[in-house]
């Protein structure tokens, strides 16, 4: 099975709008519908889980039948924190609750997975933030084989400024190669048992530096493989970038 994860569990604090990031519409639609439109395109994918704040269930639920239509009967369908709601769109979208960091929002769609009885070794999760609209159907195509292929694998794309690090915020520290360096962007994928049982090895401790799934493979000596990214696969992160996306739209379909 090839689950996309739809990682919308987050505030979007530094936007600063009055509702999360990922319900803000560009091009006539929310950001989360362009997003998860890249996945049901795409014929590789089994099932898609949405992962959004608690509080945001019902009105994911309603946006999502609103442009896919619905309700599921399929498996799945009652989640923690979401239970007891009819899950209300397609079969192949679930809606379930996320959590406080985004790797336990991660962590929240393999438990569906679980509660489909797929979490097995062949299973694999294709991680994406909801923010990323244009992500493509190469993009996730070749997550899909380099997981399959690798294990693990992230999609970035080669610096394009100089980047410095800091130890104060104030002054450089060091000004490491660019010819070196990549960008990460997402998908993410991983064989999605692996992925569950490297996490809950990590000490707590591991679990507050290590905010980046692919991260948690490298630090514990695992290989992840790189996909190639786009310079236009951008994260919706300030007021901004909604006015970005839609150009980038406009030149990409
Ligand atoms: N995310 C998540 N669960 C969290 C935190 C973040 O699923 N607990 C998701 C966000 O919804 C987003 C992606 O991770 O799709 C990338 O995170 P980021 O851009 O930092 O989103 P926010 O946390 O919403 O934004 P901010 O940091 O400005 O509050």
């Amino acid at each position: 099975m090839i689950y996309a994860a739809v990682l919308a569990g987050g505030i979007g604090s530094r936007m600063g709008a009055d509702k999360p990031k990922q319900f803000l519409e560009f091009s006539g639609k929310p950001v989360i519908v362009h997003t998860v439109e890249r996945f049901m395109e795409c014929d590789e994918i089994d099932r898609v889980i949405v992962v959004t704040p608690a509080e945001w269930c019902d009105y994911t639920r309603n946006l999502l039948v609103q442009y896919f239509g619905g309700p599921s009967s399929g498996p799945g369908k009652e989640m923690p924190d979401c239970a007891g709601k009819d899950s209300g769109e397609s079969a192949r979208i679930t809606v379930a609750a996320g959590g406080p960091t985004r790797n336990e929002t991660l962590m929240n769609a393999i438990s569906v997975i679980e509660a489909d009885g797929n979490l097995d070794d062949e299973t694999v999760i294709v991680t994406h933030d909801a923010v990323r609209p244009f992500v493509t159907e190469r993009m996730i195509r070749e997550n899909i084989a380099a997981a399959r292929e690798t294990g693990a694998c992230e999609t970035a794309f080669p610096a394009t400024d100089t980047i410095i690090e800091t130890e104060d915020g104030k002054h450089v520290a060091t000004v490491p190669d660019r010819s070196r360096l990549w960008m990460v962007q997402t998908p993410q994928t991983f064989r999605a048992k692996k992925l569950r049982d490297l996490y809950l090895r990590l000490t707590e401790e591991e679990k507050e530096v290590l905010t980046d799934a692919a991260r948690i493979y490298v630090m514990k000596g695992e290989p992840v493989e790189i996909v190639k990214g786009e310079s236009w696969n951008i994260k919706i992160t300030f007021p901004q970038d909604i006015e970005i996306a839609e150009a980038i739209l406009r030149r990409t379909r």
